[in-house]
């Protein structure tokens, strides 16, 4: 985890020092007179307590730099109900300032925070010295946020099955120990492991240590044929063997990438590692009904592990690949008919995920889902 050294916004103070409530007018004249109209010096000691309040406020938001009007709403709201919400100019300073910070923060990580302290400007006259706002961006990778889920989820944390298609695809492929297998993003091998005992050599490749040494451990005692690498695919310097894999898979890891190039990136390489007739099964969201993302639904689809894709785009990413599609099938509509665990759903996040209700959390169908979508290479 990163945090960015504290920025102190240009912004301050929003709320600047208000002027004393006007005395009454019958007082006006007499300066040896003390003042005894008690509503009036009611309105100044009401005005005088807000030297001695003292209010703060922390606002955590996901660095999208799409919700730039979402975040200087929640300061503006803040900042109004102390006092003076700012001058026009101030808010628009504001904006550029918290656009800038999300987009920085984005370009980093989607799992980027971008912290927002509203402090007292000058803490000795309590509200009455306005607000200063302090931001900070605090960077998590996504190999950082899945290693906390050990931690802080029950195992098994994908799920005790392997994916119903994953074996399919395998069980349709001959026999298993001519069958070599890569598993992209492999997690804790809830498909390696399987894939292993039917007698499939299998290399995995997994980002995040802690899921990697998992399948290392559970493979061991049963001496299962499972060779584990750390590693990003989309890292250039990853290389994969090429011509050698019958069978690629990659479960629940397209959902993660940043964008077309990404995706056109990892089809690259995974035609590469592939020998002729070889199947690759992969797992991503397609949109549906025609529907374009904007931005900002790209950009929470990113936040929110389910990074979104066009048919367009899926088409264009293995243009001029030596790559044809041979099916889509909708996921969780597959997964639930054939399942054979213990209880469904696998795990208490996977029908909403699936269904692409974490991004769009609507009863009605969501322009989205995740899809098997199997390829050969040719
Ligand atoms: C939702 S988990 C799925 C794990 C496993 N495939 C399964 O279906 O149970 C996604 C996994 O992909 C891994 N991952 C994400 N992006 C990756 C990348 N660029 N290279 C390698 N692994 C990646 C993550 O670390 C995580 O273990």
């Amino acid at each position: 985890m990163a945090v960015d050294p504290t920025t102190i916004s240009p912004i301050q103070p929003v709320n600047p020092v208000q002027p004393p409530p006007q005395p009454p007018s019958n007082n006006h004249n007499d300066d040896n007179q003390p003042i005894t109209d008690r509503d009036y010096l009611d309105k100044v000691v009401i005005q005088n307590t807000r030297k001695y309040t003292i209010a703060k406020a922390e606002f955590s938001v996901p660095c999208m730099p799409s919700m730039a009007d979402q975040a200087l709403k929640l300061l503006q709201d803040y900042c109004a109900v102390l006092g003076k919400p700012g001058t026009p100019e101030e808010q628009e300073k504001l904006k550029a300032f918290l656009t800038e910070k999300l987009s920085q923060g984005f370009k980093v990580s989607p799992h980027s925070r971008l912290v927002m302290m509203c402090v007292p400007a000058k803490p000795e006259v309590g509200l009455l010295g306005g607000v200063s706002i302090q931001t900070k961006v605090i960077s998590e990778s996504l190999s950082d946020k899945y290693t906390t889920w050990p931690k802080t989820r029950p195992d098994p944390l994908f799920g005790s099955e392997p994916d119903f298609k994953v074996m399919d695809v395998a069980a349709s492929l001959g026999e298993p120990s001519q069958v070599r297998v890569l598993d992209v993003g492999a997690g804790p091998g809830r498909n390696s492991l399987p894939l292993a005992r039917r007698g499939h050599p299998v290399h995995a490749l997994e980002l995040t240590p802690v899921f990697a040494q998992k399948l290392v451990d559970a493979a061991k005692p049963e001496n299962l044929p499972v060779e584990v690498a750390v590693g990003n695919v989309l890292d250039p310097l990853v290389r994969m063997q090429p011509y050698y894999y019958q069978y690629v898979v990659s479960s629940e890891v397209i959902s993660h990438f940043r964008d077309a190039q990404e995706l056109r990136l990892f089809f690259g390489k995974m035609s590469d590692a592939l020998v002729t007739g070889g199947k690759l099964l992969v797992s991503l969201f397609l949109t549906e009904g025609g529907y374009e993302p904007t931005d900002l639904v790209r950009e929470l689809g990113e936040v929110s592990f389910s990074s979104i894709f066009t048919p367009a785009e899926l088409r264009k990413s293995i243009e001029g690949l030596p790559l044809n599609i041979l099916t889509v099938e909708a996921a969780l509509e597959y997964e639930r008919q054939h399942y054979q665990g213990p209880s469904w759903p696998p795990t208490p996040w996977y029908e909403g995920w699936c269904s692409g209700r974490n991004l769009f959390p609507i009863d009605k169908k969501p322009p989205t889902q995740l899809y098997w979508v199997l390829m050969e290479r040719s």
